[in-house]
C-alpha cells in the first residue's frame, strides 16, 4: 500500500480520501486538442502534464497525467475537479492548500506534490493566454 501512495514515511498521515483518490484518480488521461497544456517537473524529478479546455473564459474540462507518486495522482485528480467550471483568473489563483484540504491532508513530506499540480495548472493557463492574450484572465 505504501507504494500506491508514494514512498511517504508517514502513512498514518494518509486520509481515507487521499488513499481512495490515489487509487482511483479522476481525469487522469490525455486530452486531444487542449486549449492549453503544460508539462512541469518538480524538484523530486517527477512530472505532471496538465491539459485544459477553455470555452467562454471558463475551464470546461481539465485532465492530467503524471509519472509521479500516488499523492500526486490524488492531487492531480482533485486539481482537475476543482479547476473545472472556474473562470481563468479564479483557476490561476488556486493554491496547493486547496488541494490538501480537499484530501483531508497529505503527508508533510508530500506537500510538494500538490504544489507541482498547481504549478502545472498555472503553466497550462499561461500557455493559453500567451496565445489568446492576457485579457483572457479577466472576469
Ligand atoms: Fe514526486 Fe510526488 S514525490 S510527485
Amino acid at each position: 500500500m505504501n507504494q500506491a501512495i508514494g514512498n511517504s514515511n508517514n502513512m498514518q498521515q494518509c486520509s481515507t480520501k487521499l488513499i481512495i483518490e490515489s487509487m482511483f484518480p479522476k481525469n487522469m488521461e490525455q486530452m486531444k486538442s487542449p486549449s492549453g497544456l503544460a508539462t512541469v517537473t518538480g524538484p523530486c524529478g517527477d512530472t505532471v502534464e496538465f491539459f485544459i479546455k477553455i470555452e467562454g473564459k471558463r475551464i470546461v474540462r481539465a485532465c492530467f497525467q503524471t509519472s509521479g507518486c500516488g499523492v500526486t495522482r490524488a492531487c492531480g485528480s482533485v486539481a482537475t475537479q476543482l479547476a473545472e467550471g472556474k473562470g481563468l483568473w479564479e483557476a490561476f489563483n488556486m493554491e496547493p492548500g486547496m488541494i490538501i484540504s480537499a484530501l483531508d491532508g497529505v503527508p508533510d513530506d508530500h506537500e510538494h506534490c500538490a504544489t507541482l499540480c498547481i504549478t502545472a495548472l498555472r503553466c497550462a493557463l499561461i500557455d493559453y493566454v500567451k496565445i489568446y492574450g492576457w485579457g483572457q484572465l479577466d472576469g
